[in-house]
């Protein structure tokens, strides 16, 4: 795999990392994409109508069930190379690296990054709709084709558990927002690596780090929404990439 040249320099002399993540970073790890067609039985319906809290209001065992059929097929998965790449980059002499995902699985956690910025939340944040006390109780389980599972209820106010994920209107939480941008506008390379640039504010981050003077490079087999905020595109997927650029920038330089 030929990392292209641009790129292993930028990735040899950065110090600040940030890899900023949407779903094709888990599509190798075999958990569908949100424009990809959705699998067996939520293939009818499109994330924006099963993420928002219209249809959580309208029916929450519908889009509960959703969720932990999601919840479920993230635990049956593994992080892949390019995981396990990021996650060893930083090591002893390697660079700062940290993670701002779009993504609410915990894949980039399992494969040992330590510093990973949730943007839209994370499908293990399960919390009460109305005080949001965190829930971590036992949570139903759902059989293949169920798609209708009562949400367990709050231990201090009663009402329904709810997904601890950002919903399609829903403000992003500010913590993790302010972390994200800081962390762009501080880096000195941005890897954006397998999101369509569709979803703001999220997909400002990349314009922010150029602006702010970071190297921007996208890992994707294909265009996106933020190709021409890139200074390079590397048209290749996150398993076969990552650890290509990783093991490159290692290597002394010949
Ligand atoms: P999308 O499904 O919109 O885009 C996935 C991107 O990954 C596409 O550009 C694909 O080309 C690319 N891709 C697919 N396979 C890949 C691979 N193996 N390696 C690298 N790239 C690959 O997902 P996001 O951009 O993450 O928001 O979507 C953003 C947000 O929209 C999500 O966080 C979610 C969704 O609605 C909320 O839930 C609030």
């Amino acid at each position: 795999m030929a990392v292209p040249e641009p790129v292993l320099t930028a990735a040899r002399s950065a110090r600040r990392v940030v890899v900023l993540t949407g779903a094709g970073m888990s599509a190798e790890s075999g958990v569908p994409t949100f424009r990809d067609a959705q699998s067996g039985l939520w293939e009818r319906y499109s994330p924006e109508e099963l993420a928002t809290p219209q249809a959580w209001r309208r029916d929450r065992p519908f889009v509960l069930a959703w969720y932990l059929w999601r919840f479920g097929l993230v635990s049956t998965v593994e992080p892949h190379a390019g995981h396990r790449a990021v996650a060893g980059w930083a090591g002893a002499d390697g660079p700062e690296v940290a993670v701002v995902t779009q993504n609410v699985d915990d894949l980039h956690e399992r494969a040992g990054s330590s510093e990973v910025v949730h943007l839209h939340g994370a499908l293990a944040d399960w919390r009460c709709e109305d005080c949001a006390q965190r829930y971590d109780g036992p949570l139903p389980s759902v059989a293949e084709g169920v798609d209708r599972v009562e949400p367990p209820r709050c231990g201090a106010c009663g009402a329904a558990i709810r997904p601890g994920v950002v919903w399609f209107g829903e403000a992003l939480p500010l913590g993790p927002w302010s972390e994200a941008v800081a962390r762009v506008e501080d880096a000195d390379l941005v890897l954006v690596v397998g999101t369509s640039g569709i979803v703001h504010p999220a997909a400002g981050l990349p314009a922010i780090a150029r602006a702010a003077g970071a190297v921007v490079v996208e890992v994707n087999p294909v265009e996106t929404e933020v190709s021409d905020v890139a200074h390079h595109v590397w048209r290749e997927t996150a398993a076969v990439a990552l650890p290509a650029l990783v093991e490159a920038a290692r290597l002394p330089e010949r």
